[in-house]
């Protein structure tokens, strides 16, 4: 006889409901907080809180450098995948702590080149805007596609061409952004060059990207004003890749795999508490209260929750191991109230696997989750890591599970995992730039909570009175009865004759 038999079935999100509660004037749409603890932290540090209750799936098809950067300029987070090799993580995660918005590091023209293998470059590149130093990387001028003629210049040198340092404003050994703003603004220009006291340039600063960052007051940030960087991990090689992301300064580590309630993960999480005290791990996936006791009292701040249903998920299928998520979600969240009032701990939840759409994400938050993680939502965006392609006259991007045949040939060659896949490949309709996608799925998120009378995430789980409804009561949410057309209609006036 089994351990235990639960005759209840588990539920999924899509089969709960909100109920309405009180709206009173201080929940304004505009005036609703997203923020939400990214790890436990004991002094409440401002850097493990993220503005918006959402970060991107540890995947290949999904978070690589640009989801982190701008997912992190968005107020969210990106788990960089670990389905790849030291190097390159640690370089992805780099790069997102090296970003500084609106600093660019240019691409630097040679005086010596002519215009026609200058324009070559700018035919690759695309950039217009070139700065022109010497091999030691001191500023000599700018050209811009304003400075030659196809018809006049092609053979002058760069040198011939260029606008001069003398003719140019620069700034020095600038490093924030306001006093860059400020010398733009007072320049006329479009562009300033930032160089070093010994007058090597370091970055260019954009009129453009400055405006741009100014649009982005949900950034998180380290302490330094970094943007926020999360890598996953697997239990396999963390002796080797955690001090490569640490090295690349990495903020938050989160252990990737399917099933949390194990030696390994506790092995992992106790080796990266007595290397690098200061480093929070998440934990998961667990589906359980005891997976969820066990990863705490391991030493994990926050854990992952789900197992078996993503939308490229064949676990339940393959193993027969899973739970719906909100089920998931309500155990766990259980328990982590009971070892708030035991330790005065509170552990951040993260729904995980099958939120696909906003209603899901609010259900998720209302059942108590701190914050959700999606993959399908982020592989269909510009910022994914993936090339679009054209199926039937649909814009598509690939999309493939971390245990489909094609992430797993990657951990097959190094750690002989086991012969069977638990997710498969397919593709995902493009929706374009993630600011423009998210933007919406706030939108909705923020209005959820006004209608249940929360203005933040903390209230919203307070509040939130929620019910199961019945498989017809999600037939009648859906439309109905009316005729409607994907393909435009032809219409005309009705006339007497026409009936
Ligand atoms: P989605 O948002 O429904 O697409 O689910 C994404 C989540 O599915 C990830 O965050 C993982 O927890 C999980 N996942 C990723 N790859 C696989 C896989 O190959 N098999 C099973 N689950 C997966």
């Amino acid at each position: 006889m089994a351990k235990k038999i639960i005759t209840e079935p588990s539920r999924t999100l899509m089969e709960y409901r909100l109920l309405p509660g009180y709206t009173s004037e201080k929940c304004k749409v505009a005036d609703i907080s997203l923020r939400t603890p990214l790890v436990f932290s004991q002094n409440d540090d401002k850097k493990y809180y993220l503005n918006i209750p959402i970060v991107s799936a540890a995947m290949q098809s999904v978070s690589g450098e640009k989801m982190g950067i701008e997912l992190a300029r968005l107020g969210g987070a990106a788990f960089i995948y670990s389905s790849q090799s030291i190097e390159s993580q640690a370089e992805m995660i780099s790069k997102i702590k090296n970003y500084k918005a609106g600093f660019v590091k240019p691409l630097t023209m040679d005086p010596e080149l002519t215009i026609r293998e200058m324009i070559e470059i700018r035919n690759k590149t695309g950039f217009s805007t070139f700065p022109v130093t010497d091999k030691a990387g001191k500023f000599l001028g700018l050209i811009t596609k304003w400075d030659y003629d196809r018809s006049l210049h092609l053979d002058f040198k760069v040198k011939d061409r260029m606008i001069s340092r003398e003719n140019i404003e620069y700034g020095v050994s600038i490093s924030n952004l306001k006093e860059a703003n400020n010398k733009l603004l007072e320049s006329h220009k479009s562009v300033l060059p930032i160089l070093d006291e010994k007058g090597k340039l370091l970055y260019l600063v954009f009129r453009k990207d400055i405006i741009d960052h100014l649009n982005n007051p949900l950034e998180v940030h380290d302490e330094k004003k970094r943007l926020l960087a999360v890598a996953a991990l697997n239990t396999h090689d963390y002796e080797k890749r955690v001090p490569a992301l640490v090295e690349a300064e990495v903020d938050v580590l989160a252990i990737d795999s399917s099933d949390g309630y194990t030696v390994y993960q506790q092995e992992t999480i106790a080796w990266i508490k007595q290397n690098y005290p200061e480093i929070s791990v998440i934990g998961g996936n667990i589906i359980t209260s005891a997976g969820f006791r066990f990863l705490v009292e391991a030493g994990a701040a926050a854990v992952k929750v789900g197992m078996g249903g993503g939308s490229i998920c064949i676990t339940q299928e393959q193993k027969g191991t899973g739970r719906g998520l909100a089920t998931s979600i309500i155990k766990v969240v259980e328990e982590r109230d009971r070892y708030l009032s035991e330790t005065g701990k509170y552990i951040p939840i993260i729904a995980d696997g099958g939120v696909t759409s906003t209603k899901d994400i609010t259900i998720a938050l209302a059942l108590g989750a701190d914050y959700v993680m999606m993959g399908r939502y982020f592989a269909r965006m510009e910022e994914a890591p993936t090339e679009k392609i054209v199926v039937n006259n649909h814009v598509m991007k690939p999309y493939w599970g971390e245990g489909s045949p094609r992430a797993r040939e990657w951990k097959m060659k190094r750690y002989n995992q086991s012969q069977f896949v638990e997710g498969v490949e397919g593709l995902v309709e493009y929706t374009g730039r993630l600011r423009d996608n998210l933007e919406e799925t706030l939108a909705k998120i923020r209005s959820s909570m006004s209608t249940c009378g929360a203005q933040n995430i903390r209230e919203f789980h307070e509040k939130a009175e929620l019910e199961l409804i019945s498989a017809l009561s999600i037939r009648e949410g859906k439309v109905h009865d009316i005729y409607q057309s994907t393909e435009p209609l032809e219409q005309k006036e009705y006339n007497d004759s026409d009936s």
